[in-house]
């Protein structure tokens, strides 16, 4: 009787605290409803709207996160005042959002934006798009372009929104004098937030930061370099500026004119208005139009490794796909980004190159070891070299790592093979089988400790006698008895050139 009647006490308490527990903010329902934030204006002027609907089940929330430039699911808890969601496609441990619920207003910090959220009205609305549908399939012809992995320079690691016109031009300086060009790296490509808005007819234009596209790409040409551009088949970038969705020949005929050499294109919002089944018409779509715009320009597909892309990527005009997600400057996203370059490896080859994304040495939260072992991996799976730092200021080791012909020539090998591991544990082995019938081999160290690493002939397929070359000592080494021995670092790498004598 007493355990029967303290049984219903504790059940009495329980509901009570129940009651309390929901009429509290961040308990109960009170997050659950559709949030509108209007956010900082964006460079062309536009204030960009975030739209968070979001159903709650006592401290288990789940919902929808729209932006301009994206739409995802997320899921999170609350837990009293403060709420953090994730976007579980994107990253199931680290939080999207961390913010809290405090006088009828959400505030979260969402990428660099710190965003202020009022329950929506009718008129936070994003635009109804007339749906488009997706073309039949057909081969795109091939281009002509990128025999070998694209190399050059990108924008967005370092620069994100602060890229601009003198940015480019001083870019492009610092590439002709630290040797950057004559060591092959190109195409100095702006990535999102050049755009401007579209006119009546349809017309884009640059934003303030590019007063000149033509002259600028002119001012590039005359440095023996090339520009690159950046769009998306939705109808917004990443970023929340107007992409190409419906003026695809319109757009490309636009970068012919200016002298474009290349078109960085992000699925984007375009996940917002179609699915994964769509990805190869879509992609086909600008495929098409660059082709009729008759300027060749390296066609390089970003959406993120989405829907196979490495088995159709030729046949859409694809010069380059990305493999993965965004890169980060640690050593944790780098190696999470080529291990998922892994499976791809069949499909890389002269004009069609997997990409695990741009690079991030120099930028300054790796050790020079790990930036080694980052051109290394790079190089050993044939992937495109863009560098993504601050030419006009590198390090003497910076510049030492970038610039390493004897690195640059394995990711350039004519044969075009990507690199697969044929060791896998702490001591990584990856072999990449060269042109003139040698091979390179990279042992990379994922251990804490300096490791002692042991590369054979026979595992590098060779047989007999071999010379070989240590490329980050630039020396020649030997093999004894059909193998070689040396010590890696915690988070380094042993990268040889190995051929038979
Ligand atoms: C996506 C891409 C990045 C970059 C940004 C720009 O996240 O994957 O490489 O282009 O968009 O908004």
């Amino acid at each position: 009787m007493g355990e029967r009647l303290s049984g219903r006490r504790v059940a009495l308490v329980a509901a009570l605290v129940g009651l309390m527990m929901a009429a509290m903010p961040g308990f109960g329902q009170g997050l659950a409803r559709r949030w509108a934030a209007h956010g900082k204006a964006l460079e062309n002027g536009e204030v960009p709207l975030t739209i968070l609907d979001l159903k709650q089940s006592g401290n288990e929330l789940s919902g929808k996160l729209t932006g301009l430039g994206y739409g995802v699911d997320v899921k999170g808890t609350a837990t009293g005042n403060h709420f953090e969601l994730f976007v579980p496609e994107w990253d199931q441990k680290k939080p999207l959002i961390v913010g809290e619920l405090a006088n009828g207003e959400l505030r979260w910090k969402q990428w660099s934006s710190e965003l202020v959220a009022k329950p929506a009205t009718a008129a936070d609305e994003f635009p109804k798009l007339e749906y488009l549908e997706p073309p039949a399939l057909h081969k795109v012809p091939y281009n002509g372009l990128a025999k070998t992995p694209p190399m050059g320079w990108n924008s967005w690691n370092l620069f994100a929104e602060k890229v601009d016109d003198k940015t480019v031009r001083t870019m492009a300086d610092a590439m002709v004098s630290s040797g950057m060009r004559d060591a092959g790296y190109v195409y100095v490509n702006i990535d999102d937030t050049w755009e401007g808005t579209r006119d009546a007819e349809g017309n884009l234009s640059t934003n303030h930061k590019f007063p000149d596209m033509k002259a600028l790409a002119e001012y590039v040409h005359s440095k023996g370099l090339k520009l690159g551009i950046y769009s998306g088949p939705g109808p917004r970038t990443c970023g929340g500026y107007p992409a190409s969705y419906g003026h695809e020949a319109q757009d490309a005929k636009l970068y012919a004119s200016w002298g474009i050499d290349y078109l960085k294109y992000d699925w984007c919002s375009a996940g917002n208005i179609y699915k994964n089944d769509a990805l190869q018409p879509i992609y086909q779509k600008m495929g098409d139009a660059l082709e009729a715009s008759g300027r060749p320009m390296v066609y390089s597909l970003c959406e993120y490794g989405m829907g196979g892309v490495e088995k159709w990527g030729p046949e859409v005009g694809g010069n380059l796909w990305r493999t993965t997600g965004d890169i980060s400057d640690t050593w944790e996203s780098m190696i999470a980004n080529i291990e998922k370059q892994v499976p791809t490896a069949p499909w890389a080859g002269p004009g069609h190159w997997n990409d695990p994304d741009m690079l991030e040495i120099g930028n300054g939260h790796m050790t020079p070891e790990e930036y080694r072992v980052h051109m290394s991996l790079w190089s050993l799976t044939a992937a495109p070299l863009l560098a993504g730092n601050d030419i006009r200021t590198m390090t003497e080791t910076t510049k030492s790592i970038l610039l390493n012909k004897e690195v640059i020539a394995i990711d350039q090998d004519a044969l075009g093979k990507q690199a697969s591991p044929v060791k896998k544990g702490e001591l990584e082995t990856w072999v990449k089988p060269l042109a003139d019938g040698g091979v390179a081999v990279g042992v990379v160290n994922l251990g804490a400790v300096a490791a002692s690493a042991t590369v054979t002939v026979a595992e590098l397929g060779l047989k007999g006698n071999v010379m070989a070359r240590d490329l980050w000592a630039h020396k020649d080494v030997k093999f004894g008895g059909g193998k070689y021995t040396a010590t890696v670092a915690s988070h380094g790498v042993l990268l040889l050139r190995v051929s038979a004598k």
